[in-house]
């Protein structure tokens, strides 16, 4: 007779709040992964026509709409607080006062409900997030527990490399488990994010550009505009966005100014496709000396800027032998799913905080 299976755990199912820039967010999330609500409160209108953010405007948005996105995040979840194992919050980095609203704001829930509070870095939580809501891990493998019953959130994790990039962060890091990172390399300067918000600007494609650029690079000639690969002739793993921004708007110029660029079709297509072809051109080559110099074979590419279309075709034909996981589009741009599912891997390994945490706007991956 085939074995009994075991009595099933109690699903940890934790609810998770992300303030650290323009999105008021908070999801709930079962077991690190099954995700029962995701809800993402955008600020981008608020800040679209100062063309970045404005850090006063930002948290003071974050204080109106903290509540009601958690309520919302709970309604849709069909769950009370009581029913969750603990609070995640984002602790860093970012915006100090926008970090200040989700840390306070859980720390007072969290303290008057009972609840464990866990602290989440906010970069962790990217690279972390090619495992949100799916059964299958971001490599194509069930998770689903052979006989067992158990929960484990640890279950199946397979080592890979990943990239974090965003309009906050550039980060590489070999991730041997969900709390177990080490970075590679990082920006030096602008994030990729950032320099593609910032030559949209140039462009006079509105804030934030990146996927403007990026539509316009799908209908334009990537070799027109010969734009520099920063940092690609140099060895070791760090990037650097600035200079190629600069190489940008001196084509700008060389084109007669914005205005001049906004009535020529053709040249802000080759443009923003030369300026395209660059970033991924470095991405992946950086990707891939990482990949060789760990000696591993998966490589999950998250953050808003994994949203991109060229990168994502160029990923799946310039990386033979690599499986590369891509989070669905609502996880690569920032959310509290990805907070709440990492948070139960500290949950698991008893990384708690208590009412004296504090947020760390500077925050690194390895301090
Ligand atoms: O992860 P995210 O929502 O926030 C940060 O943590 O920064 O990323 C937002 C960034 C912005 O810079 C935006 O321009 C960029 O992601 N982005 C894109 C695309 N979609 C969003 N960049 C390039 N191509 C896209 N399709
Ligand atoms: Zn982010």
């Amino acid at each position: 007779m085939p074995p009994r299976p075991g009595p099933e755990k109690e699903p940890v199912r934790i609810l998770g709040i992300e303030s650290s820039c323009d999105e008021t967010a908070a999801a709930v999330v079962e077991d690190g992964r099954r995700v029962l609500s995701n809800v993402v409160s955008s600020q981008v209108p608020l800040h679209a026509r100062y063309g970045g953010v404005v850090p006063e405007i930002a948290s003071r948005a974050h204080l109106e709409q903290i509540v009601p996105v958690c309520e919302q995040a709970l309604a849709e979840a069909n769950a009370r607080l009581e029913d969750m194992a603990a609070l995640a919050v984002t602790r860093g980095p970012g915006l100090a006062g926008c970090l200040l609203v989700g840390v306070e704001f859980a720390k007072a829930v969290a303290t008057a409900r009972r609840l464990p509070l866990v602290a989440v870095h906010h970069v962790a939580a990217h690279l972390y997030s090619v495992n949100i809501g799916r059964t299958h891990d971001a490599w194509g493998e069930s998770l689903t527990p052979t006989g067992s019953g158990t929960r484990d959130p640890e279950t199946r994790n397979q080592p890979y490399v990943a990239l974090a990039i965003s309009g906050g962060h550039t980060s590489l890091a070999a991730v041997r488990g969900p709390l177990d990172i080490e970075v590679l390399g990082e920006t030096l300067d602008d994030a990729v994010g950032e320099a593609y918000d910032k030559v949209a600007k140039l462009a006079g494609l509105g804030y934030p550009g990146g996927a403007a650029v990026d539509r316009l690079a799908a209908g334009g000639n990537p070799s027109r505009f010969a734009l520099p690969r920063p940092m690609l002739a140099r060895e070791g793993l760090e990037f650097s966005f600035s200079g190629l921004k600069t190489a940008f708007a001196r084509e700008v110029q060389k084109l007669g100014g914005p205005e001049a660029l906004a009535t020529d079709e053709r040249a802000l297509a080759d443009l923003c496709a030369s300026f395209q072809a660059a970033c991924v051109d470095v991405l992946i080559a950086k990707a891939e000396r990482a990949l060789r110099s760990t000696g591993l074979n998966r490589l999950a590419v998250t953050g808003g800027v994994a949203c991109n279309r060229g990168l994502r075709d160029a990923l799946a034909r310039r990386l033979p032998g690599i499986t590369v996981a891509v989070p669905e589009l609502e996880y690569c741009t920032d959310n509290a799913a990805m907070i709440a599912g990492l948070a139960c891997h500290h949950l698991a390994a008893d990384r708690t905080s208590g009412p004296e945490l504090n947020v760390k706007p500077g925050w690194g991956m390895g301090s």
